[in-house]
């Protein structure tokens, strides 16, 4: 269901599928997602292939398509590539709920464009397969975060601020001025509360021209009518975000409240070795998408024919029953528990199937909803189901 909801709204808009191998090249996830990330420094599945090479199971899918559309030529097809991908994921973290050390994403990536319409294109798509899904209580969280540069003075900036106001904050965020100052906005502390409602705020700080593009994108969600809230704090766990940021979050989670999220990352393609491109995308979990939608609606799968063996039967026959009744579009099961003809019977009914063929000398059809059953020839089984017909 994920799956074909995520092809139709996905490639109606043009995505392409693609996938990408389990593991890839260590360098390349400590290049792209970035040595400093909690994800390289811990979460990997890292080993030695045996002849030297270290290899690691992706934690994520950017890098790995990047490093795909740089292999694969596709900076020469016209742009930009938009391409999506379901695949599972590894990251070794403490499992909850919600947080798995495998674990399944659907991704969406646009990459060589640097059009705000790109960004709100993605968001918007990202809100509708949501949507499609029946995830409750979603909040769409909106950011830019400019370029690094921007981000490294914005950084100065804030640990100046921070030292200013060093007596009034709690001593766990005065212990991180220098590693992490932005973990001060998540903080709870009333002081270090009181302090950050007076701090500098990145989105303030923006060069025009990222401050331009990332005022087309919210204007671009306005007129499609999308809710989001503007927050300055939101950080993202990779490094190779540039400009926007978002973040999907349903309260219906528990503590891992994010659904799915992304951004632009303009340099990444750069920084794997390849012409600049500008490019942005997103993912979203399964497991988190299906928890935050509850309980979804399951069709059982209708069986039209189960084919049942009678003491003595002829089991090649019972076979070709039902290899013909698949060939003719049934859906056709056969038995393989080597139940006795009532446990058949019993099986048959507890699937839901329409019509049981009992395998004998005659043939037998059984109409599991009239209760009726008749010799059949063996040649008229598949026609008679075909015809939807009842036995009488
Ligand atoms: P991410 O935020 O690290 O982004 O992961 C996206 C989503 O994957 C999360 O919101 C969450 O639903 C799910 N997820 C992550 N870790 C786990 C886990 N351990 N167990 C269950 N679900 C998990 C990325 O991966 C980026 N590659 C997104 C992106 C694409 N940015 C640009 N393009």
């Amino acid at each position: 269901m994920v799956e074909s909801l995520a092809r139709r709204i996905l490639g109606a808009a043009g995505y392409r599928r693609i996938e990408t191998p389990a593991f890839e090249a260590t360098e390349l996830f400590a290049r792209g997602v970035g040595v400093a990330t909690d994800i390289v420094q811990k979460e990997m599945y890292t080993f030695d292939d045996g002849s030297g090479r270290s290899l690691t199971l992706r934690p994520e899918g950017t890098a790995p398509v990047c490093r795909a559309y740089l292999e694969h030529g596709m900076h020469k097809l016209p742009q930009p590539v938009k391409l999506w991908y379901l695949s599972s994921f590894f990251r070794y973290e403490a499992p909850q709920a919600g947080r798995y050390r495998q674990f399944w994403q659907v991704g969406a990536e646009a990459i060589g464009t640097a059009e705000p319409a790109a960004d709100a294109e993605l968001i918007v798509l990202l809100a509708a397969l949501l949507d499609a899904l029946g995830v409750r209580e979603c909040r769409l969280r909106l950011s830019s975060l400019g370029t690094p540069e921007t981000r490294a003075e914005y950084r100065d900036e804030l640990q100046g601020y921070l030292r200013g106001h060093e007596d009034e904050l709690s001593a766990e965020v005065r212990a991180r001025i220098d590693a992490n100052p932005l973990r001060a906005f998540d903080s709870t502390h009333p002081g270090t509360r009181a302090v950050m409602a007076g701090a500098p705020v990145l989105l303030d700080r923006l060069a025009p021209d990222d401050a331009e593009h990332f005022a087309q994108v919210c204007a671009l969600l306005n007129d499609a009518g999308l809710h989001y809230e503007l927050d300055p704090t939101l950080v993202r766990g990779l490094d190779y975000y540039t400009r926007t940021v978002f973040e999907f979050a349903s309260d219906a989670l528990g503590a891992q409240s994010g659904v799915g999220g992304g951004g632009r990352y303009d340099r990444l393609i750069e920084q794997l070795d390849g012409p600049p491109t500008p490019a942005c995308g997103w993912a979203v979990g399964i497991e988190r998408m299906l928890l935050a939608a509850g309980e979804l609606p399951t069709a059982p799968s209708p069986v039209d024919l189960f084919v049942a063996l009678a003491p003595g039967g002829d089991h090649r026959v019972a076979f070709g029953l039902a290899t013909n009744a698949r060939r003719a579009g049934l859906a056709a099961q056969l038995e393989l528990a080597g139940r006795s003809l009532k446990g058949q019977l019993r099986h048959a009914d507890r699937i839901g199937a329409r019509y049981v063929a009992i395998v004998t000398d005659p043939m037998t059809l059984k109409d599991m909803e009239s209760g009726e059953q008749q010799q059949t020839m063996p040649d008229a089984i598949i026609p008679t189901i075909l015809r939807g017909s009842r036995l009488t």
